[in-house]
């Protein structure tokens, strides 16, 4: 038995780095070159997903058959905080990826031994809190003899869509795609083409400073709405006048001479100019102290119904909201659908745990259809994070024989190409 020396210096049998490979033998993968996967024996995907503030597993048959999806929110622990405290998260994860990864397997009908491989977010996100399921799905893979998968997280984002449009019976996407990934810790568009296996991507939008999620929360914080600040606002906004106040829209100024032509993002964003303006008319119109007040009303409940928090805001307040709202969506819709345009995207997805936006959704599906372009989102539950849209990126990965050796770590800002 020949070893493998991993970057990290330990050493692995390569027979049983590669054991599960067997499950995959060449002929059965050269019968499947037709592209068409229903004719592969099902086989299962363990997702695990740690990145940011949920532990999350799921189990996936074949891409598209979601048989469960568990989540243990943190949100409990970092609402004192108005935001994510990555120390806090990465002590939090090894206390519930154990419970989490059998619930999914038990809800799934499966045991350790009936699985076929194991998907892990191997970034972007906090690297301390990756790590737990990075730790975590290694020993299982070797424990267990099965193939391991990394993901990109962003990747998984995009495919939550796709797994729930092949559930639906679905499977006629057209490339380019154009694809939004919108939440807490991104906000990027990427123009997708069909691969042999998979998809590649290039990236030709980014958020230059704070993402759209992180603007939503941050909003909240100062406005003492609590964490996290997108579905609070979402729910307000509805009750409040988008257009009394003016939020000028965000000037992006695209410095992109001298970066070679592959590495350019004309589509870029920015969200933290916005949050200041809120902050600033917060001040100069007074509301500081019914911002104190509702804070110190709220921090008692643990988690205010909407009914709750609209009591404690005053029409300023609900008006404020909404007008922030407006302008985030406006950006968003307005730039997308131009690159969209520009790039003659064919098919639009809009994903991540923004575009559990309703207002979003709304503006999404109403200027998509005006220019003919199908544009799909997630359900709620798997627009923000889950492991399902991880086991299901993975799938790919699986038929492509595109497994991880043990030397990979996480990658906090890892790239999707
Ligand atoms: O995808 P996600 O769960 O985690 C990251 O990968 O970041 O996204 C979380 C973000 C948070 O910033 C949260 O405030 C935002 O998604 N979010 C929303 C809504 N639901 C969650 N933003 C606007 N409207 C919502 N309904
Ligand atoms: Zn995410």
């Amino acid at each position: 038995m020949s070893p493998l020396r991993g970057s990290h210096g330990f050493l692995i049998p390569t027979q049983r780095l590669y054991a599960g490979l067997n499950n995959f033998a060449p002929a059965a993968l050269q019968s499947c070159k037709s592209n068409n996967i229903r004719c592969m024996p099902e086989s299962y995907i363990l997702g695990i997903e740690t990145s940011c503030d949920e532990t999350a597993a799921a189990v996936i048959g074949n891409g598209e058959r979601l048989l469960s999806n568990v989540v243990s929110s943190q949100i409990a622990t970092h609402q004192p905080y108005g935001g994510v405290v990555p120390e806090l998260a990465s002590r939090e994860h090894p206390r519930a990826i154990v419970p989490v990864v059998r619930q999914a397997l038990a809800e799934a009908g499966k045991n350790y031994e009936s699985i076929d491989a194991i998907a892990v977010t191997q970034g972007p996100g906090l690297a301390g809190a990756l790590l737990v399921g990075i730790s975590y799905a290694k020993a299982l893979a070797f424990a267990l003899e099965k193939p391991l998968i990394t993901v990109n997280h962003l990747e998984g984002h995009i495919h939550a869509v796709l797994l729930e449009e092949k559930q639906k019976g679905n499977f006629q996407i057209d490339f380019p795609l154009l694809a939004l990934v919108v939440s807490g810790g991104h906000t990027h568009l990427f123009l997708a083409e069909q691969r042999e296996h998979g998809w590649s991507y290039v990236n030709i939008g980014r958020t230059r400073d704070d993402a759209a999620g992180e603007a939503y929360d941050k909003v909240a914080k100062l406005l003492g709405l609590g964490y996290p600040g997108g579905p609070v606002i979402d729910a307000l906004a509805r009750h409040g006048n988008p257009r009394a106040v003016k939020f000028g829209a965000s000037q992006i100024k695209h410095s992109n001479r001298g970066t070679p032509k592959a590495e350019q993002t004309p589509y870029d964003f920015s969200f933290s100019g916005i949050k200041t303006a809120v902050l600033r008319y917060v001040e100069l119109e007074g509301m500081r102290e019914s911002v104190i007040a509702r804070q110190q009303a709220l921090a008692g409940i643990g988690k205010p119904t909407t009914e709750i928090v609209l009591k404690h805001c005053d029409k300023k307040t609900l008006d404020l909201v909404a007008s922030f709202q407006r302008a985030v969506v406006d950006d968003l819709v307005g730039k997308t659908l131009q690159a969209a345009e520009e790039r003659d995207a064919r098919t639009l997805f809009v994903t991540g745990g923004v575009a559990a936006n309703s207002e979003l959704r709304e503006r999404f599906t109403l200027e998509a259809a005006k220019g003919g372009l199908p544009v799909y989102f997630p359900s709620r539950k798997l627009s923000t994070d889950n492991a399902a849209m991880i086991a299901a990126a993975a799938f790919p990965k699986l038929r492509a024989g595109d497994f991880a050796g043990a030397d990979f770590s996480a990658e906090a800002s890892l790239a999707l190409r």
